[in-house]
């Protein structure tokens, strides 16, 4: 079975080819970024108004790619949320169009479903059950999944969601959006020791996690240590190392509390921040000492993508399922709310 996957639900339009058989086929991929870098964040209107103006050329260009004709597709998967309402809604009415416009079914695929199914796009992926750490740029939670769609939520970020704050903490050192990989590239030529920053909520038990203390916590080092000419770059170099190292022990912390109460042996970590190689490396050092096994997608597949989109419709069409005439945009959607195959 071949799916076409559209996800638009934030600041890149991606659109991919995956057969259940040959596997990924193609993908393509346009990024906002520059765009919204000029606004210091994501401006909602504008991101709808270019995945109209991205979206059909991609998909002809991504037909090209796979070597696939229109009558190929047996489905289209499209991300129906959460997401940006206007955003999602390019996506949703242009699948939906599509979907009938070819005469096949249309698939909802839930943003948060697509980044947990991304690791199982790469060789050697993991096998069910497994805790999955969803790190992204809106969400931070600790699911235990028992299989696709059997997701219960162990733990989430009760303010700010990792990427989030990493995206703030870079404003306050003076760098563009996304931060994230900004913060990770200047933590290389840091002193990860020369400041201390707090692990949030560790001392409590649970598996909940905050962020928004170690905003205030940057925003007070940055305050006390800038002169005229603002902070000299050792000490932004410092202060970003101190602020990701925190970021990363407190999210290895709870990780490894995840795998203890649920007594699995699998952690996969998906969503944008799980690029972060200091966290990659923090969690494999931890997975060890539990005799347990890490599992990550490749960089481009941990941000949005419509791979995983395609990934995940392709796997809910194998089962038998697909989705009703409604176009369906829902920028809040719980992902316990998921029916299993
Ligand atoms: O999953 P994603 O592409 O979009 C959402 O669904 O939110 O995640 C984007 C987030 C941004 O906050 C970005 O700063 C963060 O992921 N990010 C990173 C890295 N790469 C992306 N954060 C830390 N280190 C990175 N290498
Ligand atoms: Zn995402």
């Amino acid at each position: 079975m071949r799916v076409l996957g559209i996800e638009t639900s934030c600041d890149e339009t991606g659109v991919a080819i995956y057969d259940t058989e040959k596997g990924l086929l193609g993908d393509t991929l346009y990024s906002q970024v520059a765009m919204h870098a000029e606004y210091g964040g994501i401006v909602p209107e504008l991101a709808s108004r270019d995945h109209i103006k991205r979206l059909i050329p991609l998909i002809k260009e991504v037909l090209v790619l796979a070597n696939t004709s229109k009558q190929e597709i047996d489905a289209i998967a499209y991300t129906a949320g959460p997401g940006l309402i206007g955003a999602l809604m390019v996506g949703a009415s242009t699948a939906r169009a599509i979907a009938f416009a070819w005469g096949v079914p249309a698939m909802t695929v839930h943003h948060m479903e697509g980044h947990l199914l991304a690791p199982m796009l790469e060789d050697s992926p993991p096998e069910f059950p497994f805790v999955a750490l969803l790190v992204s740029g809106g969400h931070t939670q600790l699911v235990e999944v028992k299989a696709i769609g059997e997701y219960q939520l162990l733990g989430e970020s009760l303010d700010d969601a990792a990427g989030e704050a990493f995206d703030k903490a870079a404003k306050m050192l003076g760098m563009d959006y996304p931060g994230g990989p900004l913060i990770a590239k200047l933590a290389q030529s840091g002193d990860r020791t020369r400041f201390k920053f707090p692990r949030p909520m560790v001392d409590r038990p649970g598996m909940d996690m905050s962020f928004s203390g170690l905003k205030t916590f940057t925003l007070n080092t940055v305050n006390k240590f800038k002169n005229a000419d603002g902070l000299d770059d050792q000490t932004k170099a410092d202060i970003a190392a101190a602020f990701e190292e925190a970021v990363v022990d407190t999210l290895a912390i709870k990780c490894r509390r995840a795998l203890q109460h649920t007594k699995y042996k699998k952690l996969i970590i998906a969503g944008g921040v799980s690029a972060n190689s200091r966290l990659r490396e923090k969690l494999q050092a931890m997975v060890e000492k539990e005799r347990a096994s890490l599992f990550y997608a490749r960089p481009e597949f941990c941000t949005d993508n419509g791979a995983m989109i395609a990934y995940a419709g392709a796997q809910r069409l194998a089962a038998g399922q697909s989705s009703d005439l409604t176009i369906l945009a829902r920028p809040r959607w719980p992902m316990d709310e998921l029916e299993g195959l």
